[in-house]
Order: C-alpha cells, then structure tokens, then sequence
C-alpha cells in the first residue's frame, strides 16, 4: 500500500473513530444498508431460519441493515441431504423467499465442508469413484435448485489445516484426494455457471502460514483454470487490541491480485478480552476492529462485501464473547456506529 494511500486511509480511520463516539444516534438516520448501497457495496449478515421463524421484528431489522445474507445453517449438507439421496428444502427454501421478498443478495454457504456433514458421509466408508459420485449429486442437486436465486457460493470451506500445515485432513481428502477441491467446483460450475464460486477460509489475515497456503492453493486453481471466481476471509477475531488496518489489507490486496473476488464473509470481534480493561475500552477495540477490516476492504478494489456473522450477541455461535454489533437488546454498539461511519465517510 503507498504512502499517500496509507496516509488518506489513517486520517479516515481516525475520523471515523472520533464520529463513531461522537455522532449522536439521531444524528444518523441511516441504516448499514443504506450507507453501503449508496456507495454500490454489499454489506452483509449471517440470518438464521431457525431465528426468524415466527419473529417479524428480526426479519424487518435484519433486512433493513444488510442487502445481502447468508444462511447461518439451512443450506450445509447435514441441513440439505441428511440421508442419502434424501433433500430436505424447506428451511433454505424459507431463506430463499425471504431474502428474495426483501431484495436481498443471497451468498449460499456451504457445499463441501468437514463440519455440518452428515455421519452417512462421514461415516459412509466409500471408494473413491462412489464418493466423488456422492459429492457432486449433492453439489449439483442444491446448486441448480437455487440458480439464478443464490448468486454466490462458498463451494469449499475450511479446506486448509487450522494453522495452514497442508490441507485438512478429512473424508474428501483421505478418500479422494487433494483433487476434491477442484472437482467440487467444477460440479458448482456445470450446475450453474453464472454462480460466482469462492474458497472461504478463517485466520489467514493474521497468520502468515495460513496466508501462503491459502495463496498457494488458489493460485494453482486459477492457473489450472478451475472455475473459482472468489475468497471469502470469515475473520472470526478473537482479539485484544486492534488489529492494524494495514495488516488486512494487505492480505486482501494480495488476494485481489490473484483475480479473485474477495469477501470478508464472517466477521465478528471478540469485546471481552482483554479482561483487564473496561467494557468501554473492550468496546471500542471492537469498534476499531470492524472498522479497520471494513476500512481496508473499502481500500481494495477486489474486495465486494463485508459480511458480519449475525445480527446481535445472542445470535452468535459465542455470545459470551459478544462479538457482534448489537447488543442482548439489540441496541448498536460502538461497532455498529463505527461501521456506519465508515460505510458514510471512508
Ligand atoms: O438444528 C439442530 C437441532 O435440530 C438440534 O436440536 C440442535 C442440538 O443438537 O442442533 C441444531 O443444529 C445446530 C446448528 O448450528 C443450528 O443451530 C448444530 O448442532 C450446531 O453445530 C450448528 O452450529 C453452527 C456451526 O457453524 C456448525 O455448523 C453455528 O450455528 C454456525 O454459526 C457456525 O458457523 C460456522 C460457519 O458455518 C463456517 N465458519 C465458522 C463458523 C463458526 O463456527
């Protein structure tokens, strides 16, 4: 990143933060939504089916603060094909209207992934041939259902080792081999080809192996011609100060640089830690962690949507960390205040 361009993006950040504390809540009758769609930005949540089922106010708030949504669960194997052969819709159908009804951008998540996997997979004690056979069946089978209505995909999720040593180990790989990636979204491509297929992982923002990794894998995809058109970086944040703007942005412009897409496609940000300090200060190290990230995708060309994984504490797969930008309550926090700043000024 230049210097002139580091500088312009330090003073809005600066900016922001000071207007995140200081801009009374009247002050702004905006909406995430509104601010991200003035500037043709996806600003994204995870929504849940289950959440939502008989509570108006969540559907209604949740869509007037993001134009794009990403099925918490309804869409993984385990919800979609939790016997073999045997689909079940009903609960990704629900999203699918929804979201629909409300003009939002659908990004389906996931297709092939080591967790939310039914036991008749994980278990199954397949050959090859039958296994890649069972991987596109179900591939194909949700994809087509929702072309033209799911735009974007996480096609495979979480395919590198926790700490970037390798590939994961799991089914697909042991029995298939390193070539399940790849096979997987050729599938999603041949099912719908105007789909926009992306490689989602976690923590390559912040650990240097992880990134080479991930790097290395996506680079030998796109140059094999393998139809992958984006990352998604989840940034799941369990931090206790802020973490440098310039530190995601660097990983997302080297992304970029690949031709991808990129997408920070599950953010959230620990408020609790450090212990030591007040919940003040913890809230806005918070604050000032969703608007770096926000900040340094704003900052890359490639980078399309920021996507927080909920809509408040309660609905996070860790409440007690309260990462997210509403409160118990459903009150903004100062992160949500630093994100609609930034969103208005950056
Ligand atoms: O639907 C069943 C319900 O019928 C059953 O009674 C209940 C108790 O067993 O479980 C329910 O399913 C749970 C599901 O969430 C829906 O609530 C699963 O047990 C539970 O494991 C699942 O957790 C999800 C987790 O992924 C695993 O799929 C979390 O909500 C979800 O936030 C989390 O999200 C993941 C992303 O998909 C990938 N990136 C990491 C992220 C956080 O782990």
């Amino acid at each position: 990143m230049s210097k002139v361009v580091f500088l312009s993006v330090l003073l809005s950040l600066v900016v922001n933060l000071f207007s995140a504390w200081f801009v009374p809540q009247t002050a702004s009758a905006a909406t995430l939504r509104q601010a991200a769609t003035a500037r043709n930005f996806l600003i994204g949540s995870a929504g849940s089916y289950w959440r939502f089922t008989n509570d108006a106010s969540y559907q209604n708030l949740l869509a007037n603060e993001f134009n794009l949504v990403t099925p918490e669960n309804e869409m993984k194997w385990v919800a979609t094909e939790p016997n073999q052969g045997k689909f079940t819709f009903y609960a990704a159908d629900q999203m699918v209207k929804y979201a629909q009804s409300k003009g939002m951008r659908i990004h389906g998540h996931t297709l092939v992934w080591h967790q939310g996997l039914p036991a008749w997979v994980q278990n199954g004690n397949f050959t090859r041939d039958q296994l890649i056979a069972i991987m596109k069946n179900h591939i194909q089978t949700v994809v087509s259902r929702y072309k033209g209505k799911v735009q974007e995909w996480d096609v495979v999720n979480e395919a590198i080792e926790h700490k970037g040593n390798g590939l994961r180990d799991n089914i697909f790989l042991r029995v298939i081999g390193p070539e399940y990636i790849a096979l997987a979204f050729q599938f999603a491509h041949e099912a719908d080809p105007d789909a926009i297929l992306y490689y989602n992982d976690y923590s390559t923002e912040i650990w240097p192996l992880k990134s080479s990794t991930q790097y290395s894998l996506l680079q030998g995809l796109v140059a094999s011609g393998v139809p992958v058109n984006g990352v998604g970086l989840q940034m799941h944040e369990y931090t206790d100060t802020a973490i440098p703007l310039g530190t995601y942005a660097n990983e997302l412009s080297l992304l970029g640089n690949l031709g991808l897409r990129v997408s920070i496609t599950e953010y959230d940000a620990s408020g609790i830690q450090p212990a030591s300090k007040t919940p003040d200060v913890r809230a806005s190290i918070q604050a000032q962690n969703y608007s770096n990230a926000l900040s340094a995708c704003l900052s890359v060309a490639a980078c399309k949507s920021f996507t927080t994984w909920g809509l408040a504490d309660p609905f996070s797969f860790q409440p007690t960390f309260v990462p997210l930008m509403r409160d118990a309550s459903m009150n903004p926090k100062p992160a949500y205040n630093s994100v609609l700043n930034t969103l208005q000024t950056f």
